[in-house]
Protein backbone atom coordinates (compact mmCIF):
# COMPACT_ATOMS: atom_id res chain seq x y z
CA UNK A 1 0.00 0.00 0.00
CA UNK A 2 2.74 2.69 0.87
CA UNK A 3 4.28 2.87 -2.70
CA UNK A 4 5.09 6.27 -2.14
CA UNK A 5 8.21 8.27 -0.41
CA UNK A 6 6.24 11.47 0.54
CA UNK A 7 7.88 13.49 3.03
CA UNK A 8 6.16 15.78 6.14
CA UNK A 9 8.46 17.93 8.12
CA UNK A 10 6.62 18.62 11.49
CA UNK A 11 8.28 21.38 13.78
CA UNK A 12 6.28 23.07 16.70
CA UNK A 13 4.47 26.15 15.20
CA UNK A 14 4.99 25.19 11.27
CA UNK A 15 6.53 29.26 10.47
CA UNK A 16 10.43 28.58 10.60
CA UNK A 17 12.19 25.20 11.05
CA UNK A 18 9.43 22.84 8.97
CA UNK A 19 8.17 24.85 6.04
CA UNK A 20 12.29 25.98 5.34
CA UNK A 21 12.96 22.47 5.08
CA UNK A 22 9.90 21.76 2.67
CA UNK A 23 10.41 24.64 0.29
CA UNK A 24 14.41 23.37 0.15
CA UNK A 25 13.41 19.84 0.04
CA UNK A 26 10.87 20.07 -3.03
CA UNK A 27 13.24 22.33 -4.01
CA UNK A 28 16.36 19.82 -4.63
CA UNK A 29 14.23 17.05 -5.78
CA UNK A 30 12.95 18.98 -9.14
CA UNK A 31 16.70 18.10 -9.84
CA UNK A 32 15.98 14.16 -10.08
CA UNK A 33 13.32 13.10 -12.93
CA UNK A 34 13.21 10.05 -10.89
CA UNK A 35 12.18 11.83 -7.36
CA UNK A 36 9.78 14.48 -8.96
CA UNK A 37 6.59 12.98 -7.99
CA UNK A 38 7.31 12.72 -4.00
CA UNK A 39 5.03 14.97 -2.29
CA UNK A 40 6.75 17.38 0.05
CA UNK A 41 4.97 19.05 3.12
CA UNK A 42 5.29 20.46 6.61
CA UNK A 43 3.21 21.06 9.75
CA UNK A 44 3.13 21.84 13.20
CA UNK A 45 2.17 20.52 16.56
CA UNK A 46 0.41 23.72 17.91
CA UNK A 47 -2.23 25.68 16.33
CA UNK A 48 -0.95 29.24 17.03
CA UNK A 49 0.18 30.18 13.93
CA UNK A 50 -2.26 28.05 11.75
CA UNK A 51 -2.94 30.03 8.57
CA UNK A 52 0.18 32.09 8.44
CA UNK A 53 2.76 32.30 5.82
CA UNK A 54 6.31 31.52 7.43
CA UNK A 55 8.39 33.82 9.93
CA UNK A 56 9.24 36.75 8.06
CA UNK A 57 13.16 35.62 8.69
CA UNK A 58 12.60 31.99 7.14
CA UNK A 59 11.18 33.62 3.53
CA UNK A 60 14.70 35.87 3.77
CA UNK A 61 16.32 33.28 3.91
CA UNK A 62 14.75 31.39 1.35
CA UNK A 63 14.65 34.36 -0.96
CA UNK A 64 18.74 34.97 -0.27
CA UNK A 65 18.92 31.08 -1.64
CA UNK A 66 16.42 31.59 -4.91
CA UNK A 67 13.94 29.36 -3.48
CA UNK A 68 10.12 29.96 -3.04
CA UNK A 69 7.52 28.69 -0.76
CA UNK A 70 3.38 29.52 -0.86
CA UNK A 71 3.25 27.62 2.51
CA UNK A 72 0.31 28.42 4.90
CA UNK A 73 1.05 26.51 8.47
CA UNK A 74 -1.19 23.59 9.57
CA UNK A 75 -1.26 21.75 12.21
CA UNK A 76 -0.28 17.81 11.81
CA UNK A 77 -3.19 15.43 11.32
CA UNK A 78 -4.37 11.91 11.81
CA UNK A 79 -4.13 11.95 7.69
CA UNK A 80 -0.23 12.53 7.77
CA UNK A 81 0.51 9.39 9.22
CA UNK A 82 -1.11 7.56 6.45
CA UNK A 83 -0.19 10.18 3.28
CA UNK A 84 3.31 10.32 4.21
CA UNK A 85 6.03 7.54 4.41
CA UNK A 86 8.16 9.91 6.33
CA UNK A 87 8.02 11.75 9.20
CA UNK A 88 10.65 14.60 9.73
CA UNK A 89 10.82 15.84 13.25
CA UNK A 90 12.83 18.89 14.14
CA UNK A 91 14.13 17.88 17.93
CA UNK A 92 13.59 15.52 20.62
CA UNK A 93 10.39 16.93 21.71
CA UNK A 94 8.21 17.39 18.99
CA UNK A 95 9.50 13.75 17.54
CA UNK A 96 8.65 12.71 21.59
CA UNK A 97 5.02 14.09 20.55
CA UNK A 98 4.97 12.97 17.00
CA UNK A 99 5.17 9.03 18.08
CA UNK A 100 2.53 9.75 20.79
CA UNK A 101 0.25 11.26 18.21
CA UNK A 102 0.94 8.36 15.59
CA UNK A 103 -1.87 6.11 15.36
CA UNK A 104 -0.82 2.54 16.52
CA UNK A 105 -1.52 0.96 12.79
CA UNK A 106 0.53 3.65 10.65
CA UNK A 107 3.43 2.45 9.08
CA UNK A 108 5.15 5.99 8.30
CA UNK A 109 8.54 6.35 9.67
CA UNK A 110 9.27 9.02 12.05
CA UNK A 111 13.14 10.15 12.16
CA UNK A 112 14.69 12.86 13.63
CA UNK A 113 16.10 14.71 10.12
CA UNK A 114 19.20 15.63 11.96
CA UNK A 115 20.27 11.72 11.99
CA UNK A 116 20.55 12.60 8.18
CA UNK A 117 23.48 15.17 8.52
CA UNK A 118 27.09 14.00 7.84
CA UNK A 119 28.35 16.32 10.07
CA UNK A 120 26.01 15.69 13.32
CA UNK A 121 26.99 18.36 16.01
CA UNK A 122 23.98 17.58 17.78
CA UNK A 123 20.71 15.82 16.99
CA UNK A 124 18.15 18.42 16.99
CA UNK A 125 17.50 21.41 14.95
CA UNK A 126 17.57 24.43 17.17
CA UNK A 127 14.24 26.46 17.42
CA UNK A 128 15.51 29.73 15.53
CA UNK A 129 12.14 31.62 16.58
CA UNK A 130 13.86 33.63 19.87
CA UNK A 131 16.92 34.33 18.10
CA UNK A 132 18.60 36.43 14.57
CA UNK A 133 18.06 36.11 11.50
CA UNK A 134 21.91 34.23 11.74
CA UNK A 135 20.05 31.56 13.74
CA UNK A 136 17.87 30.70 10.48
CA UNK A 137 20.99 30.69 8.59
CA UNK A 138 22.67 28.31 10.40
CA UNK A 139 19.24 26.56 10.29
CA UNK A 140 19.44 26.74 6.38
CA UNK A 141 23.24 25.49 6.01
CA UNK A 142 21.71 22.31 8.54
CA UNK A 143 18.80 21.45 6.66
CA UNK A 144 20.64 21.72 3.28
CA UNK A 145 23.44 19.13 4.63
CA UNK A 146 20.53 16.88 5.54
CA UNK A 147 17.87 17.41 3.01
CA UNK A 148 21.14 16.56 0.56
CA UNK A 149 22.35 13.95 2.21
CA UNK A 150 18.66 12.20 2.11
CA UNK A 151 18.27 12.63 -1.02
CA UNK A 152 21.30 10.24 -1.79
CA UNK A 153 19.90 7.90 0.12
CA UNK A 154 16.23 8.05 -1.71
CA UNK A 155 18.86 7.99 -5.09
CA UNK A 156 19.86 4.33 -3.34
CA UNK A 157 16.00 3.24 -2.64
P1 LIG B 1 9.08 26.59 14.51
O1 LIG B 1 9.42 27.83 15.44
O2 LIG B 1 8.57 25.51 15.41
O3 LIG B 1 10.38 26.25 13.88
O4 LIG B 1 8.03 27.07 13.52
C1 LIG B 1 8.51 28.40 16.34
C2 LIG B 1 7.55 29.24 15.89
C3 LIG B 1 6.68 29.85 16.78
C4 LIG B 1 6.79 29.60 18.13
C5 LIG B 1 7.79 28.73 18.59
C6 LIG B 1 8.64 28.13 17.69
N1 LIG B 1 5.94 30.23 19.05
O5 LIG B 1 6.14 30.04 20.27
O6 LIG B 1 5.03 30.96 18.63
Amino acid sequence: MKTNNNILFVCLGNICRSPMAEAMMRTYLSDYKQLKDIAVDSAGLQQFHAGDAPDPRTMEVLRRNQISTSHQARVISANDFSHFKYIFTMDNNIHNEVLRRKPSDSICEVKLFRDFDPKPADHQVADPYYGTITDFENCFSILERCCLSFIEFLKTQ
